[in-house]
């Protein structure tokens, strides 16, 4: 057995399905890319048959990939792996996934099968599956409440009928790291064919212990460690890639094993993820978040400044945290600027860099410093879609607002030649504004999410602020960032809606059935829109 971990990066199927991350075909390609820089050996990019987008998807992604194996879930039916074929067919490296339950709980009551027939089912669909592709997994769901004799002679009988890598699943993150060694140690010992299978872990965050068990797991023998980019996935989520890679790293002295992970990649591929969902990273998140590396009190930056290593076990650069080497403002050109945006990983084209100098120059005179952070949330709103002339986009507004009266925004659009103004009133500002952007589109929409954030610290910080809105047709994410809270409100839900009004960036989630509603009389009228 060999001692490398293979990563496989189910962000884009197991962790998409986790409310609030679902991401379009366009978001999902750039994602894809990213994985592919970081390094990830297998991509599971979907789960073909659950709907035509995903199909779409999981296509696309064969596609755009050239490195990683381009992975499909589905179903041990004929159907469900005849779609997962067709989606990752065009990839250079193609894996059919495809899966069945193998506890008893889940036999009895949610595939009313017995454990003959689904070992059967089991074998039947590796075997279709390795006819169509010579890359195999197959996953005993629910593996971790398998009875352990049964789950050897499945795990056999895979291997026999050609599955090349064998998934034991903590399906509901019920396992604690003693049972998944165990488990693992039993089918390492009594599966007479396991040299021929990779044995993979796929474990769930139920109870805090995704991490953990995945390094039980590999302790075991486990060479293929599935995960998510920080953690995402159904309910709890999954185990975390960037916390099993650091733990390999940090403590090759225990693990002794080796990967093929960029480390240095980690921290843009989180936020990429973060940027493109809108969902913050949680700042005491380990590795990735903001205050990993933050050291508050005074001992301990007395003991940093003596030696780093008091208190630090891993170094910021190598997860990719950068240091800020220098301080932009309104004095820089456009040639420092663009250093540092290669600097932070951008290569963009001409004419995009240009348009980010002019914004990056307007900022600079309302903000004394810029940082990092600044640029990444100035490039990061920028990306993803180009602006064309049939969209909005905002001229100027007005704001009148007070804590004895309603809010009133006059706000002012264009679009090619044609310029349109509306106000309209609310319970707060952002709420005006974003009803009178809707009266000049006229398209009525609702407000499904608003978040806003300070990128910076200070006072005259940017605030980024990101929304969700839906029409019949489905839902649309947008990003606006501004020194002024209700500009980058405006520019987020533009954002959005010229997304929906040219309705090619619909998020991979189906179109909600939505209560037809309109503008005119839902003003003031108990509407949850803020
Ligand atoms: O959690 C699980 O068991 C899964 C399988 C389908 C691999 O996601
Ligand atoms: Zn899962």
């Amino acid at each position: 057995m060999d001692n490398r971990v293979r990563f496989f990066d189910t962000t884009l199927r197991d962790g998409e399905q986790a409310p609030g991350y679902s991401m379009n075909i366009e978001e999902k390609i750039r994602m894809a890319h990213q994985l592919e820089a970081l390094g990830v050996d297998i991509i599971e990019a979907g789960f073909a048959i659950a709907s035509p987008g995903d199909f779409e998807s999981v296509k696309s992604i064969a596609a755009a990939v050239e490195k990683p194996v381009v992975a499909s879930l589905c179903r041990a039916l004929v159907k469900d792996i005849d779609a997962a074929y067709e989606a990752v067919k065009g990839a250079k490296h193609p894996r059919i996934h495809t899966f069945l339950a193998t506890s008893d709980l889940h036999l009895e009551y949610k595939l009313k099968m017995t454990r003959e027939q689904a070992l059967q089912r089991a074998i039947d669909a590796v075997k279709y599956a390795r006819n169509k592709c010579d890359n195999v997994e197959f996953s005993l769901e629910d593996a971790s409440r398998t009875d352990k004799d049964y789950m050897c002679q499945v795990v056999e009988a895979v291997i026999t009928a050609g599955a090349t890598t064998v998934n034991l699943p903590d399906t509901v993150g019920y396992a604690t790291p003693k049972d998944i060694y165990d488990m693992v140690t039993n089918v390492m010992n009594r599966v007479p064919n396991i040299d021929q299978a990779v044995v993979s872990m796929h474990c769930h965050n139920d109870l805090g212990m995704a991490v953990a068990n995945t390094l039980a797991g590999i302790a075991a023998g486990a060479r293929q460690a599935e995960c998510c980019i920080c953690g995402i996935g159904e309910r709890a989520g999954n185990a975390a890639l960037e916390e099993i890679v650091m733990n390999l790293r940090t403590r090759h002295d225990q693990y002794g094993m080796d990967y093929n992970i960029v480390t240095e990649e980690i921290a843009k591929t989180a936020q990429l993820l973060s940027q493109i969902t809108g969902v913050k990273i949680f700042p005491s998140k380990s590795i990735v978040g903001k205050n990993a590396f933050a050291h508050e009190s005074g001992i301990h930056q007395h003991g940093v400044m003596a030696n780093v290593k008091t208190y630090e076990i891993m170094t910021p650069e190598s997860v990719g945290v950068k240091k800020q080497a220098l301080v932009l403002g309104k004095h820089s050109g456009q040639h420092a600027f663009s250093q540092r945006l290669v600097e932070l990983g951008y290569t963009l084209e001409k004419a995009l860099e240009d348009k980010l100098f002019a914004e990056f120059k307007v900022l600079a005179d309302r903000k004394k410093t810029i940082e990092d952070r600044d640029l990444v949330a100035l490039v990061e709103a920028a990306q993803g879609r180009e602006i064309t002339e049939r969209d909005w986009k905002l001229k100027n507004y007005v704001i009148t607002s007070g804590n004895e009266m309603y809010s009133t925004a006059c706000v002012t659009l264009v679009r090619g030649g044609e310029e349109v103004t509306e106000s309209a009133f609310g319970t707060g500002p952002v709420f005006a504004s974003i009803r009178a952007v809707e009266k000049i589109v006229r398209h009525p929409f609702s407000l499904m999410d608003f978040q806003i954030q300070a990128v910076t610290e200070r006072r005259d910080a940017l605030g980024e602020v990101s929304v969700k809105v839906q029409d019949e047709s489905g839902t649309y994410r947008g990003r606006g960032v501004s020194t002024d809270i209700i500009e980058g409100s405006i520019l987020s839900t533009l954002d959005a809606v010229n997304k929906m009004l040219d309705g090619k960036a619909r998020l991979g989630t189906g179109a909600a059935s939505l209560a037809q509603h309109s503008f005119e009389d839902d003003m003031l009228s108990g509407h949850t829109d803020r």
